[in-house]
């Protein structure tokens, strides 16, 4: 058997160094890299199913001019069902804190604003923004500590216009009780084809126009 095909050795080496860099840079492997450093800043195990993303965009209404917001994009499980849905990129912001998560929904979504930041300076982050109509949580609110997650609350009501909605999907069976001061329930729906089940809570946004953001 001639040796003339057989590659070089350095060209496999590079071969098996491009794929392994590859593989370590895919969405599924950059998730998991987060949950092991950050668990309770993922707090989920692995990204919202289909289902549970495209019943998640079915609550966000498609006309209106005002941005929609989405909080912690991850691999972008919810910013893809979002676009499906019919949300121009240009309406859709994601708010995404890990740099490796932001380079995912960067190459996978160029038409979308991804601002790489903690959504606890959410009204910093917006500054440019204009009107937001909605906001779509993909936050962890259980997990994250109480102050943060009291911040973020404040933050995405300030934001928001009055009226507005904030949609939010947790494993557990009541409503988040952090959002009760700010924003009022008004449709739940459970989606059992996620790991785990989860309900996705929608919220209207009880600020009056002319009330003063609380410092
Ligand atoms: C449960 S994962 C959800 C990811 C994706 N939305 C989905 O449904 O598959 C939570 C995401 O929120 C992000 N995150 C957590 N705390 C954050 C914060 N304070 N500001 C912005 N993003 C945050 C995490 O990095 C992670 O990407």
């Amino acid at each position: 058997m001639s040796t003339a095909s057989a590659p070089h050795p350095h060209t496999t080496r590079r071969g098996i160094k491009r794929v392994l860099q590859n593989a370590s840079r895919a969405p599924a492997a950059v998730f998991l890299r987060e949950l092991v450093t950050n668990p309770r800043a993922m707090g989920a195990v692995w990204p919202s199913s289909r289902q549970l993303a495209k019943r998640i965009a079915a609550a966000v209404p498609c006309n209106g001019t005002g941005k929609v917001v989405e909080l912690g994009g991850g691999t972008g499980a919810i910013t893809e069902a979002l676009l499906a849905r019919g949300i121009a990129p240009d309406r859709l912001v994601v708010v995404e804190r890990a740099p490796g998560l932001v380079a995912v929904l960067r190459e996978r979504f160029p038409r979308v604003c991804v601002i790489e930041g903690d959504a606890v300076h959410l009204t910093d982050l917006l500054r440019d923004e204009g009107s937001v109509a909605v906001v779509v949580s993909g936050l962890p609110l259980r997990s994250l500590p109480p102050r943060v997650v009291a911040r973020i609350v404040r933050a995405a009501s300030e934001v928001l216009d009055p009226g507005g909605l904030f949609i939010q999907f947790t494993y557990h069976l009541s409503p988040q009780r952090s959002l009760s001061q700010r924003f009022a329930a008004v449709s739940s729906r459970l989606v059992l084809g996620n790991l785990p089940p989860a309900r996705v809570w929608a919220f209207v946004n009880l600020r009056c126009a002319e009330t003063t953001p609380v410092p």
